[in-house]
């Protein structure tokens, strides 16, 4: 059990700095999506946020820095197109996949030589990050705060749902307001010669070839393993179709210009692809609240951010 902190004053965010160096947990929000914290180097608390997830405990987490300080303590062999990605899109819904130092362990990496660093830019976040390292933290390990497989938590109240009976009394929950971007951060990998996309998000293709002036390769699923690219992922309870032909009874998202067929219950009307990123997992958590047993989805059409929502609708469909 642990509560919601909605008022994140500096005295707070220090406690919850300190909370962390002691081996506490702390869900945050970002701009992507709320994560669920530990000290990325140390490996009981990073086991005990596992167990919170119910997550795989091979899987490789994201470990969140402060400030560009920080690359070179996780870090080594950096290109230079992954320097232009951090000035141009950090702080922001980016992760980088570098090579490790020997100050990421196993227990991050998953095993792998490779480490995934992200800058997230939410004041709650940064400021949080500043505070650990005030007192000589390096990194939060944080993957999104809800159970393995669910849909990711966009405010407090969804990441209370998911985890509060989990946690222990020392750990907390931070009210940042809802996030703002809606979808996981973007995953590029970074130690190859060009940069490949592993999971799509508000860092588009277009703006990663325009920062770097390099081709985006196709990524290598042989070599590098992401979670989120398991077929099932995203998924609420509520079975999800693709396509707007929702019955009576039945879940509709879609854009704005698509009308709700008779009785159908609409769970979003968003009006760009932005808004669609920012209200989609909402939408969904509430077509599980309202107890659904099917939800329509009709997805975004186009490139740029509408990439990374119908891949998480496919997912949410299993149709990975
Ligand atoms: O927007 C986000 O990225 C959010 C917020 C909280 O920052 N975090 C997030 O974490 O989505 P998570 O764990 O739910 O998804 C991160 C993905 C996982 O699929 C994981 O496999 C991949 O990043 N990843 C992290 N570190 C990696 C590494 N060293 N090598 C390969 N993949 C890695
Ligand atoms: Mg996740």
């Amino acid at each position: 059990m642990s509560a919601i902190i909605s008022q994140c004053s500096l005295d707070v965010l220090r406690q919850a700095a300190e909370n962390l160096k002691t081996g506490g947990l702390v869900a945050f929000p970002t701009e992507t999506v709320y994560g669920i914290g530990a000290d990325a180097e140390n490996y009981e608390a990073i086991k005990r946020m596992y167990a919170v997830k119910n997550r795989p405990a091979d899987h490789p987490v994201i470990v969140h820095i402060a400030d560009l300080d920080a690359v070179d303590y996780w870090a080594k062999e950096i290109p230079d197109y992954a320097i232009a990605l951090m000035r141009d899109f950090w702080p922001g819904p980016m992760t980088l996949l570098l090579q490790r130092t020997e100050k990421a362990k196993d227990f991050v990496t998953g095993n792998q030589e490779i480490v995934g660093l992200r800058m997230p830019a939410h004041t709650l976040a940064l400021n949080l990050l500043a505070e650990f390292k005030k007192i000589g933290g390096h990194g939060v390990a944080a993957p999104s705060a809800n159970k393995y497989g669910a849909v990711s938590p966009t405010n407090a109240e969804a990441v209370s749902a998911e985890l509060k009976d989990y946690l222990e009394v020392r750990d907390l929950i931070l009210d940042g307001g809802p996030s703002l971007v809606g979808v996981e951060s973007t995953i590029i990998d970074c130690t190859e010669e060009n940069p490949s996309i592993l999971r799509s998000g508000a860092v588009t293709a277009e703006m990663v070839k325009e920062s770097t002036g390099l081709v985006v390769m196709e990524p290598d699923h042989t070599k590098i393993r992401v979670s989120g690219s398991h077929k099932q992922h995203y998924a609420p309870m509520a079975k999800v179709v693709i396509g707007s032909a929702a019955k009576s009874g039945e879940g509709l998202i879609a854009m704005s210009d698509i009308t709700t067929p008779n009785g159908a219950i609409r769970l979003a009307t968003p009006q760009s692809v932005e808004e669609y990123a920012r209200t989609l997992y909402g939408a969904l958590r509430e077509g599980d609240k309202q107890g659904l047993k099917t939800i329509h989805i009709e997805s975004p059409t186009g490139t740029g951010l509408a990439v990374a929502i119908r891949d998480r609708i496919n997912r949410a469909a299993s149709l990975g």
